[in-house]
C-alpha cells in the first residue's frame, strides 16, 4: 500500500501521542498540530524524528490549511478535555472545542480528505435509562464540555450530508494508559490513584465511590480510531467505544491496591459537579460495524501501569 498522510491534530497529548506512534509503527506518514497548551513534546520522544510537528493552534486558519493540505486521513484529537474547567470557562470550550473543529472540518473538505475522525464522549449521554448505553440511548449533556461533544457530532454529520466529507464520531467512554496526566483540573482517576499511592498519599475518592465507568485501554482506543479510518461503511456513523464493562471507583481502587500492595485507605470527599452517576458502553455496533474488539482488561492494565510507579 503506498504511503498515507495522517494529520493528528492534538498529537502531543496524551490519546493523540499514543495513535501517532501506532501511525509511525504502521508506516504512516503524519503531520501533527499542537499548541502544547496541555500536551507536550515530551510525549512523542519516542517518534520524534519521524513526525512532522507543528506548534500551532487549530484556531489558526493558516497553519490548518497548510498541515492538512495533501492529508488521507485527519484524527482531530485537539480540544479541551475538563468538565469542571468547562463549567467555569464555557467560552473557552465552545472556541477549542466547536470554532476549532469547523476550522479543521473546513480544511478537510477544501482539501478532500478521506475520512475524518472525530473523539466524541461517553458524556454526551443522559443520565436517566439503563446505565448500559447504546448509540440510540437519549443524549443529554450536563457540562459545557459535553455540550460541545454533541456539537461536535453534529457538525461533522452536516459536513458529510452538505460536503460529501467521510466522518466518523467515537464515543469514547474512561481512557487510561502510560502518560496520562496525574494531577490537575485534567486528571483522571487511574493515574490520580497511583500517583496517590506512589507518593504514600491517601487516594481520594469524589463522592461515596459507588459510580461506576467503563474504563478502556489507550491501545484498544488506539486500534478503534484506526478501523474508523479503515473500514469500509462507516461514515456518518457514531460509535460506543469502551470495554463494555462497568466497575465500580471503589472496586478500581481495590483492584490498584491489590496489584501495588498499597494499604493507603481512600478520603472520601464531596462529589464533583457535572459528572454522571454510572457510565457503561453497550459496543456491539462498534464489534459489528468496526470489527473493534477490547484486547486489555482491566486487570492487565492495572498491572501494566503498576509496574512503573
Ligand atoms: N481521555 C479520555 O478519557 C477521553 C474521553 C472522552 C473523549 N476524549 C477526547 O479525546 C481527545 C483527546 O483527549 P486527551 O485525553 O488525549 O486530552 P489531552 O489534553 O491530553 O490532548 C489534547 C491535546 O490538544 C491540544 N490542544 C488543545 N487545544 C488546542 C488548540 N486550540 N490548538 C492545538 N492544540 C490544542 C493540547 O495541547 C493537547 O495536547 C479530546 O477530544 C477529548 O475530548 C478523551
Amino acid at each position: 500500500m503506498p504511503e498515507r498522510t495522517a494529520v493528528v491534530t492534538g498529537g502531543a497529548g496524551f490519546l493523540g501521542s499514543h495513535l501517532v506512534e501506532e501511525l509511525v509503527r504502521r508506516k504512516w506518514r503524519v503531520r501533527v498540530v499542537d499548541d502544547l497548551s496541555n500536551g507536550s513534546r515530551r510525549n512523542l520522544s519516542a517518534v520524534k524524528d519521524r513526525v512532522d510537528f507543528r506548534r500551532a493552534s487549530i484556531l489558526n486558519p493558516k497553519a490548518m490549511d497548510a498541515a492538512i493540505n495533501g492529508a488521507d486521513v485527519v484524527f482531530h484529537m485537539a480540544a479541551k478535555v475538563s468538565v469542571a474547567e468547562s463549567i467555569e470557562r464555557p467560552e473557552l470550550y465552545a472556541r477549542a472545542n466547536v470554532a476549532g473543529l469547523i476550522q479543521a472540518l473546513e480544511a478537510a473538505r477544501r482539501h478532500d480528505v478521506k475520512r475524518f475522525i472525530f473523539p466524541s464522549s461517553a458524556a454526551v449521554y443522559a443520565e436517566e435509562g439503563p446505565a448500559r448505553k447504546t448509540e440510540r440511548s437519549p443524549l443529554r449533556p450536563v457540562s459545557p464540555y459535553a455540550v460541545t461533544k454533541v456539537l461536535g457530532e453534529a457538525l461533522c454529520r452536516v459536513y458529510r450530508e452538505d460536503h460529501g466529507l467521510k466522518t466518523v464520531s467515537l464515543r469514547l467512554f474512561n481512557i487510561y494508559g502510560a502518560r496520562q496526566a496525574a494531577v490537575g483540573g485534567y486528571a483522571s482517576v487511574i493515574p490520580k490513584f497511583l500517583g496517590a499511592i506512589a507518593d504514600g498519599k491517601r487516594p481520594v475518592v469524589n463522592g461515596d465511590g459507588k459510580q461506576t465507568r467503563d474504563f478502556v485501554h489507550v491501545n484498544d482506543v488506539v486500534t478503534a480510531f484506526l478501523l474508523a479510518a479503515e473500514r469500509k461503511g462507516v461514515s456518518g456513523e457514531e460509535f460506543n467505544i469502551g470495554s463494555g464493562k462497568a466497575v465500580s471507583v471503589i472496586a478500581l481502587l481495590d483492584m490498584i491496591r491489590t496489584a501495588t500492595g498499597s494499604k493507603l485507605q481512600p478520603k472520601f470527599v464531596t462529589a464533583r459537579k457535572g459528572e454522571v452517576r454510572d457510565s457503561c458502553a453497550s459496543i456491539a455496533k462498534a464489534r459489528r460495524l468496526l470489527g473493534f474488539e477490547p484486547r486489555v482488561s482491566l486487570a492487565e492494565g492495572i498491572a501494566r501501569l503498576s509496574r512503573r510507579i
